[in-house]
């Protein structure tokens, strides 16, 4: 059994204090934004409480889906750089950028440059699909499993939280999905923004989400893993291959009050079974007073 454990959208707090400078753009309304209420929903002992939990039962794996910081500023990369380093060595995390990791435009080394290591190949995935110049997708292989990072994110208006994965992206996913079914392996895909065009609206929504799942339906997929909606969802789209599960879970920080789903991560048991694979899941989620982390779900999500 592969044991890989998936969480996103930590939306990493505290903020650091902004200079007057960085705020004259699109930032200087998100850091609005983020004061008047954002900042009492993604809280940082939330998501240690999280990492804690995640770090001790020792998965075989991590993925982060996106969106680690808020407004895109210099010194909040560094401190997501320095909570990926609490989480694992980039040879046991994989990350992807969001939405809010291409806020502003930045030069990658003061921006998702910082997280490099964990945003690339490992030589068994680099032997099985060589990762092209524009750095996604890039291929993960250990064990049963290759993991096929995305990135839907791009730099977008005000009050647009939209998604592309292009079709030079799209077209190298579709021939790194045939070369790892050859291989007779899991394939997960990992994309910050829902695939499903249904899952999200024009503003917030993948804007070639039609695309993309075409592209999952004639290729295949074992498990496609994705954050953005900050809500527990599991769909299941027919493929080539047979089905593909497609899971988001909700933001690894939120607080737990209110409305809003309580900080969750999942963790997944990946096995071969005779003619096909197994897939449990397991949901650990934060609960209220005293706060703490508890297995919320328990679900097979196939069994051949
Ligand atoms: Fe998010
Ligand atoms: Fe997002």
């Amino acid at each position: 059994m592969f044991r890989l454990a998936h969480l996103s959208d930590i939306h990493l707090s505290p903020m650091p204090r902004a200079k007057r400078r960085q705020l004259f753009n699109k930032r200087v309304l998100g850091y609005v934004n983020w004061h008047r209420g954002r900042k009492f929903v993604h809280r940082r002992e939330i998501l240690d409480l999280i990492t804690h939990d995640i770090v001790k039962q020792k998965p075989d794996h991590i993925v982060v889906t996106g969106d680690l910081v808020n407004l895109g500023l210099p010194e909040e990369f560094i401190r997501a750089a320095e909570w990926l380093h609490d989480l694992g060595p980039p040879s046991k995390v994989t990350a992807i950028p969001g939405n809010h990791d291409a806020y502003v435009r930045l030069h990658p080394e003061a921006g998702t440059g910082r997280w490099q290591p964990y945003m690339e190949s490992n030589a068994a995935g680099e032997r099985l699909f060589p990762t092209p110049p524009a750095r996604f997708p890039f291929v993960r292989h250990s064990g049963d499993v290759a993991l096929i990072a995305l990135s839907s994110a791009i730099p977008t208006m005000p009050f647009i939280a939209a998604g592309k994965i292009g079709t030079a992206q799209r077209e190298l996913l579709a021939s790194a999905l045939d070369r790892l079914k050859q291989a007779n392996l899991f394939r997960v895909v990992l994309i910050h923004h829902p695939p499903l065009r249904e899952q999200a609206g024009w503003h917030r929504g993948l804007r070639d989400a039609g695309r993309f799942t075409r592209i999952l339906k004639q290729h295949g997929a074992e498990l496609v893993l994705h954050g953005h909606n900050h809500a527990q969802t599991v769909h299941e789209l027919p493929t080539a291959t047979g089905p593909a599960i497609i899971v988001g879970v909700p933001s690894a920080s939120e607080a737990v009050e209110g409305r809003i789903p309580a900080a969750r991560y999942n963790e997944y048991a990946i096995g071969r079974v005779k003619g096909g694979w197994c897939v449990q899941m397991v949901g650990r989620s934060v609960a209220a007073s005293p706060e703490h982390v508890w297995e919320s779900e328990r679900r097979v999500l196939k069994e051949r």
